[in-house]
């Protein structure tokens, strides 16, 4: 709150006494000039130099030598908001505001180096979005890290904060690529993707039809990201066929979110809710899907876009009958105790929320018990079933087959094959 204080301050200076700003401001960028050329060359270039928005304007005027730097003021979200309240708005409504709070949900989190996470190489480098509690920044401090404050510097990067540079698909790569999200590499050599490289290598007309990860994701300008399935690719109510319902039932159960032995809702399914992973009734799930056909039929017929949304929901049905037998073949060998349940694990049960997997060379000890049959069903649920679904929504024939599918076949063999091996080497 002091920080959001000095800056009203510093704004309302720039009300009254234009003077004394400007005189401040020229101190700033004279000495940052020679300090540090290339975020002067940034501002200069930026929309902000040019409506007189300064660096008192966001980082306040306290600091004014080269020893007292500290003093400068790191803004928030709430400072971008006094000018830009509706991108805020709209920012806190999506998905993007959880991504703080949600990695430090997840048990795995505290078992990695703090470099990973609060430091911002890591997890906490993608899941650094997100409008922080008091708390959460008092943490972060105490833990030693200073930086990292801002979320809106993520798609518009400072200080040249660039509306164009964000509505470049590029400024997603970063996040949304690789192991368990390699929506990037799915979208780019896609025909969406293969469309909009060769409208801007001039092979196609400027007005052709290419849509960008901000055409289907960000459209009209908002800053609100929600999808119907969400990551996780779980969903209620259950669907009306039987076995595909109790193969769901068996991966709510491997997330933590229903208890194995009875089956009822446990506290991580309130964790869930509350950071919003997955949509919890019909509702909700069939308002993302309508916006994202309304997106779709720009371009195409809308029973062609429909088939080919149905299509990504039926893989998923699919995806997890392989996924919900091998959850059942490692769970067994929970029950017949030839495995032991490892330390965090909330259930003597599979669990998939671990995020990793160690291969024997553990950090930590409490990972160790972790077995090599429990981190093959992590890949195949992390990055596998991840491809086989997102594949088809991205339009990307090779992820969904040879990436995707493919690849949880092999995951599923290996896993009974494991367990054969297990069980018949077993001492009792
Ligand atoms: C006399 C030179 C000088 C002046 C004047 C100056 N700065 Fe700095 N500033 C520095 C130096 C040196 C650093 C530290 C760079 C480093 O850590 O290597 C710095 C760091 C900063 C930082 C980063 C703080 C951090 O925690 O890393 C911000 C923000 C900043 N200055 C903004 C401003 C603003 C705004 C003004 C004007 C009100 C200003 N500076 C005036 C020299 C100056
Ligand atoms: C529109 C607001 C805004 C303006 C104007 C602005 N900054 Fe920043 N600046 C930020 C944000 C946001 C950060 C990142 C804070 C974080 O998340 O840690 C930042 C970070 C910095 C840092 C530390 C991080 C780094 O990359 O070294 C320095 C130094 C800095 N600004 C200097 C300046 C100077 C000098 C000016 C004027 C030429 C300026 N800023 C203008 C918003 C602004
Ligand atoms: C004191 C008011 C003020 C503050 C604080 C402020 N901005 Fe701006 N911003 C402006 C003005 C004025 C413009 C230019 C007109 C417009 O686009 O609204 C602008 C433009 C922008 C643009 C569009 C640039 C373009 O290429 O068209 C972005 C992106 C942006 N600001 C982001 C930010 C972020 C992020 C922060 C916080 C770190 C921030 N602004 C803080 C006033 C402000
Ligand atoms: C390369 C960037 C990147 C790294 C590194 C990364 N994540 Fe993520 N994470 C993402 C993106 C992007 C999503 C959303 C993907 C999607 O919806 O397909 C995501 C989604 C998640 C979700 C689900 C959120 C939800 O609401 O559905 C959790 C939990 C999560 N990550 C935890 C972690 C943990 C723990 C780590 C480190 C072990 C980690 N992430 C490392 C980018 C990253
Ligand atoms: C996930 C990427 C992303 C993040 C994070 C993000 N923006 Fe943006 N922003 C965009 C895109 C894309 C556009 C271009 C929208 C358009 O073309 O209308 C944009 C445009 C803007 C504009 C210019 C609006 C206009 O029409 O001139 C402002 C201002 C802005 N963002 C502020 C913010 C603020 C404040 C935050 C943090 C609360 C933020 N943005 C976070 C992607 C992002
Ligand atoms: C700094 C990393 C980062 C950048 C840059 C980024 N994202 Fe994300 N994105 C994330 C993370 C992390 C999540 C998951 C957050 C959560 O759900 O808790 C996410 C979630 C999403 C989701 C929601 C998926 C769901 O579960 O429903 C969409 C859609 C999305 N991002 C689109 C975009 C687009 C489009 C851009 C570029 C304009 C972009 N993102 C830029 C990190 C990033
Ligand atoms: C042609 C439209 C379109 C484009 C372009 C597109 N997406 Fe998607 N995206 C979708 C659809 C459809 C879904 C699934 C929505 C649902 O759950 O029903 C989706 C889902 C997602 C999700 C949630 C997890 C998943 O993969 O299913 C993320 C994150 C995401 N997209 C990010 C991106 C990023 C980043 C880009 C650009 C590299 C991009 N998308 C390009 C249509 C698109
Ligand atoms: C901005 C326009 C635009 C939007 C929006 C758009 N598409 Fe496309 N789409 C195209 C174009 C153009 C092609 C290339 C057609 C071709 O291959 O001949 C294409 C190709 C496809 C293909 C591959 C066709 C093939 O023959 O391989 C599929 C599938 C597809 N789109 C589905 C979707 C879905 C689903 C959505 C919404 C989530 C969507 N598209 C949104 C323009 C768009």
């Amino acid at each position: 709150m002091i920080q959001f204080k000095t800056v009203i301050v510093a704004s309302g200076l720039l009300l009254l006494s234009t003077a004394g700003i400007a005189g401040a401001t020229d101190a700033c960028v004279d000495c940052h000039t020679k300090v540090s050329p290339g975020m002067v060359m940034d501002w200069k270039a930026s929309e902000h130099s040019k409506n007189d928005v300064t660096c008192s304007t966001c980082h306040g005027d306290a600091h004014t030598t080269a020893e007292d730097s500290k003093n400068a003021t790191l803004p928030d979200e709430a400072v971008c908001a006094e000018c830009h309240q509706e991108q805020f708005d709209s920012f806190a409504m999506g998905k993007h505001n959880f991504g703080w709070t949600v990695l430090n949900a997840i048990p795995a989190t505290h078992m990695a180096p703090d470099e990973l996470i609060e430091g911002g190489r890591g997890c906490g480098g993608c899941h650094n979005m997100g409008i922080k509690t008091e708390e959460q920044k008092k943490d972060q401090l105490e833990k030693g890290y200073r930086y990292q404050v801002n979320s809106c510097d993520e798609c518009h990067t400072r200080h040249a904060f660039s509306k164009k540079e964000a509505n470049n698909p590029r400024a997603c790569q970063q996040c949304h690529m690789g192991y368990d999200h390699p929506q990037w590499e799915m979208w780019s050599s896609s025909k969406h993707g293969m469309r909009y490289f060769a409208k801007k290598a001039g092979d196609l007309p400027e007005g052709a039809a290419a849509p960008t990860c901000q055409t289907c994701h960000l459209p009209d300008g908002t800053h609100e990201n929600h999808t119907a399935w969400g990551f996780l690719g779980v969903r209620l109510p259950l669907p009306e066929d039987k076995q595909e319902a109790a193969d769901r039932v068996t991966i709510l159960k491997a997330l933590g979110v229903l208890n194995p032995e009875t089956g009822e809702p446990t506290a991580i399914l309130d964790a869930v809710k509350a950071v919003d992973m997955a949509r919890l009734d019909q509702a909700s799930w069939e308002k993302e899907r309508n916006k994202m056909l309304n997106t779709c039929t720009q371009c195409h017929s809308k029973s062609y876009a429909q088939e080919q949304l149905e299509m990504g929901d039926a893989i998923l049905g699919k995806a997890d009958r392989l996924m919900a037998e091998a959850i059942e073949t490692v769970a067994a060998l929970y029950k017949e105790g030839i495995i032991e349940k490892p330390a965090g694990y909330p259930h003597n049960y599979p669990f998939l929320l671990t995020f990793m997997h160690t291969n024997g060379a553990n950090w930590d000890e409490d990972l160790d018990k972790l077995s090599y049959i429990d981190q093959i069903l992590v890949r195949m649920y992390m990055k596998h079933r991840m491809r086989a679904y997102q594949a088809f929504f991205h339009v990307n024939p090779d992820y969904a087959y040879w990436y995707g599918w493919n690849m949880m076949t092999e995951d599923l063999g290996e896993v009974k094959e494991l367990a054969r091996t297990m069980r018949a080497t077993h001492k009792k």
